[in-house]
């Protein structure tokens, strides 16, 4: 029997943990650089805009932290134009196996600087924390067996007490999102430039009422079993990771921030069918993972969390 959070990051990143033996993300749950280029595309967008507010340094960072099977960081490696490509340093931080990707350095550790853009896609939502419950009207801290057993631990101490009062008053469940606030807060430190999360998440005022946390395996919602045979995740409180920073910052929706950089699910027009049927295909295939990604039921509902640190202010990075 272990504390939750324990037996979280015991499962997905101790030795052999889901995470650690190498379970690439993409075999157990859709994310966005799967649909196709489109994602990394608009970030190249974004990159050119900090990259611009930086002056055009010598050497200009796409940093993507938790990078799993590392297709996005491949991805922006290869769609970068030239001019850019010259400068680029394309680094996927994981603590899963680091993988064979054509212009992508990879490592454990969080780089001393990072002057550009970093991202965390879909990482805060696997960074474990203390899952609590209401008992006779007090926070207690949840234990759990390897089987996902449940039982009520002891009172939450005043630091989780501190964070649900500001962060979750409500409710009868909660993840208490500290620790992905003080894993954010560390990553974005380290940065002159912009940093972004994306993620699944939930805001003050509507929280749910018996939190989020879950597994995923082989494509399938499945119950959160902390034995290592399953990714387990938790929505994220957004608004609680951007207060961990006093910086300029945007947070908006996934299709709003796509929007404001260029992608769009508008249909090409039925006329180049006739004249180039190849392209009328090409574009229409685009024109349907743009419609994904934007979807606000689904990836485009996603929270996009965006720091600037130097250069131009966050929220002129994202404006159309
Ligand atoms: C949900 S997956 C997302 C993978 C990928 N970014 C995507 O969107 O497809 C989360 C990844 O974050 C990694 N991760 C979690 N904490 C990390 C940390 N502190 N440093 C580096 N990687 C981490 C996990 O190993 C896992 O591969």
């Amino acid at each position: 029997m272990r504390d939750w959070q324990d037996a979280w990051w015991n499962a997905l990143y101790s030795d052999g943990g889901f995470f650690t033996r190498g379970e690439r993300p993409s075999g157990h749950f859709r994310t966005a650089p799967l649909v196709g280029p489109e994602l990394a595309e608009a970030l190249l967008c974004l990159l050119d805009r900090v990259d611009h507010g930086l002056g055009r340094p010598s050497t200009v960072d796409f940093t993507d932290v938790g990078a799993g099977g590392g297709e996005l960081a491949e991805a922006v490696a290869r769609l970068a134009p030239s001019a850019l490509a010259r400068r680029l340093r394309v680094t996927a931080v994981e603590l899963g196996p680091g993988r064979e990707t054509p212009g992508v350095q990879w490592t454990r550790e969080l780089p001393g600087e990072v002057v550009g853009l970093l991202v965390g896609h879909e990482w805060l939502d696997a960074v474990p924390c203390p899952v609590v419950t209401v008992h006779n009207g007090l926070w207690h801290r949840l234990l759990v067996d390897e089987e996902g057993t449940e039982h009520l631990g002891p009172l939450a101490g005043p630091a989780e007490l501190d964070w649900l009062r500001r962060w979750w008053p409500g409710g009868a469940r909660a993840e208490v999102g500290s620790t992905r606030d003080a894993a954010w807060a560390e990553a974005v430190r380290r940065v002159r430039g912009a940093a972004l999360a994306v993620d699944y998440g939930h805001l003050a005022g509507a929280r749910p009422e018996h939190g989020t946390l879950t597994g995923y395996r082989a494509g399938r919602q499945v119950a959160p079993v902390p034995d290592g045979s399953c990714d387990l995740t938790a929505h994220v409180a957004v608004d609680a990771c951007a207060a961990a920073l006093d910086l300029p910052t945007a947070l908006i929706g996934q299709a709003e921030a796509l929007r404001a950089l260029g992608v769009s699910a508008t249909a090409p027009p039925s006329g180049l069918a006739a004249t180039d049927p190849a392209a009328w295909l090409a574009a229409t295939a685009a024109a349907g993972r743009a419609r994904e990604l934007l979807d606000p039921a689904g990836l485009g509902g996603f929270h996009w969390l965006l720091h600037s640190t130097e250069g131009t202010p966050a929220p002129e990075l994202v404006r159309a």
